[in-house]
């Protein structure tokens, strides 16, 4: 085409690709070009402000590094990292939320009941529940991979006074599908802010706060792998999370309760001494 226009340039992007391309390239494709190029028409964007568009992605790529996920983390405050999860989660299980760049593969066993509080200070957290499948059926020999920030809001792979597994556990459960273990009660944390993504929150007015959470990913053979977290009901962020990864079913009481309650069969039965606070949080895994 050799009169390409603004009105005609979405057609002759999709005019220019191979016929025989596989159909879901094509229909992926031809969408984003057609929103970027609609984009551009409705904001007019100068030259002058694409340039700000393309330093920003160099500025991500510049930023990146093996524990630095600068395009994930725009993914995730602009929203898209929890509308690709919504899109794809199951309405009868537990809702999905976002992953985050924290995990970190190879934690550690966790016996259930186990402890991952050890020294650090704050209130003990108990948390436990049981896996299920959408019937309520306990689904036996699930794996439940924990991770959360430290008291100061890091986490490990973000600190260099912690060791690299601190506060990241792998549960087995039993034939109960039940888990609990102990931990110190998460903090609200900021995302990395002082980035390219740093710029975009502060340019929307943005603050770069999540509300305090407790990480899991749950897996059971012939389930769908469940990637979720758990929020407190009296975080002052829940209303304002800057990933966007709030759902209703996350939100869970935690309920203080006297030292003389703490249960038997844990690693701290007999040595908690202070009120601690309890959640009972189900999983619901939805078949593969
Ligand atoms: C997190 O919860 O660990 C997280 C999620 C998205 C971006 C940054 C951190
Ligand atoms: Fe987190």
């Amino acid at each position: 085409m050799r009169n390409v226009t603004k009105d005609n340039i979405t057609d002759v992007f999709r005019s220019y690709m191979a016929e025989d391309m596989p159909p879901r390239t094509r229909e992926i494709m031809s969408a984003l070009v057609q929103h970027m190029h609609d984009f551009a028409r409705e904001t007019n964007l100068t030259h002058e402000e694409w340039g700000q568009g393309i330093a920003f992605l160099q500025g991500c790529a510049a930023v990146e590094t093996e524990d630095r996920h600068e395009f994930v983390l725009a993914s995730d405050v602009l929203g898209l990292s929890s509308l690709v999860d919504m899109l794809h989660s199951s309405e009868t299980a537990t809702s999905s939320s976002v992953l985050g760049p924290f995990h970190v593969s190879g934690a550690p066993p966790l016996a259930v009941g186990g402890d991952m509080k050890r020294d650090f200070g704050g209130p003990v957290l108990l948390a436990e529940g049981v896996i299920r499948d959408t019937d309520g059926n306990p689904i036996a020999g699930a794996e439940l991979d924990i991770w959360q920030t430290a008291p100061n809001g890091l986490y490990a792979s973000q600190d260099d006074e912690q060791d690299t597994f601190s506060f990241h556990g792998l549960m087995t459960v039993g034939a109960d599908g039940r888990y609990a273990f102990t931990t110190v009660k998460p903090v609200e944390y900021t995302v990395p802010s002082d980035g390219p993504v740093g710029d975009i929150l502060r340019a929307c007015g943005r603050h770069p706060w999540r509300p305090s959470h407790l990480h899991y990913i749950v897996k059971a053979p012939g389930y769908k792998s469940l990637v979720t977290e758990i929020f407190p009901d009296d975080d002052p962020y829940l209303d304002q999370d800057t990933v966007f990864g709030v759902r209703d079913d996350l939100v869970m009481r935690y309920h203080e309760k006297p030292a003389n309650e703490f249960p038997d069969g844990m690693a701290l039965s007999g040595k908690v001494n202070d009120p601690f606070l309890s959640v009972n949080f189900d999983v619901v895994l939805a078949k593969a």
